[in-house]
């Protein structure tokens, strides 16, 4: 398989992957901003068509959120999700100052933790820490 990463995704490219995962689909307003405010937005594709996508949203500096983790049920278990959050850490390595600490987060979809704790991400709530929260906003 000749997989490519690239950083441009269209509106209906972006919106069929996340069909394809029974994902809810973006307006066109809310994917012009997720493409204008990303800090990062990697697209991998096997010859042209997309398969796969990641982006990270944060301030660059300390916090970083990996979201919209999507390999398409066609190409998943073939490394391509790992690959997608290599290059995310890659984005942050390169970001990240020497000597500094950053907070990299996630919201893990459900029975998804084993994935991603294979990269390193803890889970929460923790003897230490308290469990993340979250809201899904909808305006009226
Ligand atoms: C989660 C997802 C991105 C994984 O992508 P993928 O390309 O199938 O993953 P990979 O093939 O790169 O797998 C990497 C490793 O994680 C493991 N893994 C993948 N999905 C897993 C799961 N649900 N539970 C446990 N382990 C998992 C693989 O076995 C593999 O392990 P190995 O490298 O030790 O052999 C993909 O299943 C997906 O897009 N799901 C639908 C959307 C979704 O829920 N995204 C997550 C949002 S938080």
């Amino acid at each position: 398989m000749n997989i490519e990463f690239t950083h441009t995704i269209s509106f209906e490219e972006y919106n069929a992957l996340r069909r394809a995962v029974n994902w809810g689909e973006l307006s066109l307003r809310q994917f012009d901003m997720i493409v204008k405010n990303s800090l990062f937005f990697v697209i991998a594709r096997v010859d042209g068509k997309v398969v796969g996508t990641t982006r990270c949203v944060g301030d660059g500096g300390y916090h970083f959120f990996l979201c919209d983790v999507i390999v398409h049920p066609d190409y998943q278990k073939n490394g391509i999700g790992r690959m997608l959050i290599g290059k995310f850490m890659n984005f942050v390595d390169d970001t990240v100052g020497r000597g500094e600490t950053a907070m990299l987060t996630l919201v893990a979809a459900k029975d998804k933790e084993p994935f991603y704790k294979k990269f390193g991400f803890i889970e929460r709530p923790n003897a230490d820490r308290g469990a993340g929260m979250y809201m899904f906003y909808q305006k009226k």
